[in-house]
């Protein structure tokens, strides 16, 4: 016999309605091989070609949505009340950002690399600064959690207030000036090249591991860029759902596994993105020559849901595993991979008690 609450529990949400309601293709899964390569479909609103990741991770928090401008062509002017951190995967152009009242908008150029946020709610539209090649961009928002609560498209897109106290029209508004932050290592609205970040050691987090936490635009949403070196991979640990891993360059596979469950296995190059669902263990492993570097933007919302602590070694009340602890199969599985790759292992022997 059916069981009515179970089948409202695994009702969609009303975001991934709304989703088709708008004629915006889902993709779903735990991983996606390249987000350059995503097939995309026409969506009104936004007046080109876009599909929207929503990665078993998401859990309707947060998404990524891939889109396109086509050559010499621009996207609708658009404002939303949700926040959006935009990744360049592939091209050049500019974007415009204007209130309600602004005389002259400020104008954002931007390539391969760049990243920014629009500030909340304030209206933009996006250009292709080429007459030859596409811009492919990868825009994660907490879309899902705003279109979860309202579930009114008017009120999302047509909000009329302007959040000033994030962005008032200032001219200098996208700086690339790196600013003190209470959330993340660094506030900063606009990150020309990505690849070009010098980030911070952090060998207490895996051998090889550095990282830059990047707080933009006055958004609840957080971020960091992460580098793990070859023949090294990442310590365990858990947080919460939402965290969309992209990478930016090296070759590797990570796992993903909830306590006591079994491991899932997702494979990334340049261009992939997965999603760590809301406490399952996960490592990233390096198999390439050259360092991996990610790029992970995530839900932020300091003190809703529990209180992961993703840096802190679980012998001391966190949510890291340390080497000693994990699966003793995932090292010999990596040294295989790295084997098979003629990749050199570069991890000290693991510690263990007695
Ligand atoms: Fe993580």
């Amino acid at each position: 016999m059916e069981n009515p609450s179970k089948q409202r529990a695994l009702r969609k949400s009303p975001f991934l309605e709304w989703c088709d309601s708008e004629g915006l293709k889902v993709a779903t899964g735990y991983g996606i091989k390249d987000l350059r390569a995503l097939p995309l479909e026409h969506w009104e609103r936004l007046g080109g070609p876009a599909a929207y990741c929503h990665l078993e991770g998401s859990q309707g928090y947060v998404g990524a949505l891939a889109g396109e401008i086509q050559p010499g062509k621009s996207l609708r002017p658009i404002r939303h009340m949700y926040e959006e951190q935009i990744l360049i995967l592939e091209g050049r152009g500019a974007t415009q950002f204007w209130s309600d009242g602004d005389r002259q908008a400020v104008t954002l150029e931007w390539q391969a690399g760049s990243l920014f946020s629009p500030p909340l709610n304030v209206r933009h539209q996006h250009f292709n600064g080429s007459s030859l090649e596409p811009v492919r961009f990868v825009a994660v928002n907490n879309a899902p959690l705003m279109v979860n609560v309202y579930k009114s498209p008017d009120f999302i897109f047509n909000a009329p207030y302007d959040f000033s106290n994030r962005f008032s029209g200032q001219r200098d508004y996208f700086s690339s000036d790196f600013k003190p932050s209470d959330l993340e290592d660094k506030a900063v609205n606009f990150i020309p090249d990505v690849y070009a970040v010098p980030l911070n050691d952090h060998p207490e987090r895996g051998v090889g591991f550095s990282r830059l936490g990047i707080h933009l635009s006055g958004n609840s949403m957080v971020g960091h860029i992460m580098a793990i070196q070859s023949g090294t991979y990442k310590k365990a640990h858990r947080h919460h759902a939402g965290a969309q891993v992209i990478v930016l360059g090296g070759k590797g596979y990570s796992l993903m596994w909830p306590p006591g469950g079994k491991f899932v296995r997702v494979d990334w190059e340049k261009g992939s993105l997965l999603v760590p669902p809301e406490g399952w263990y996960h490592h990233h492993f390096t198999a390439s020559r050259e360092a991996a570097r990610h790029l992970a933007l995530r839900r932020g919302l300091r003190g809703v849901g529990p209180t992961w602590l993703a840096s802190v070694s679980e012998h001391e009340g966190g949510h890291m595993l340390e080497h000693e602890d994990e699966p003793p199969e995932i090292r010999a599985m990596y040294e295989a991979e790295l084997a098979k790759e003629g990749v050199p292992f570069r991890m000290p022997p693991i510690k263990r008690a007695g």
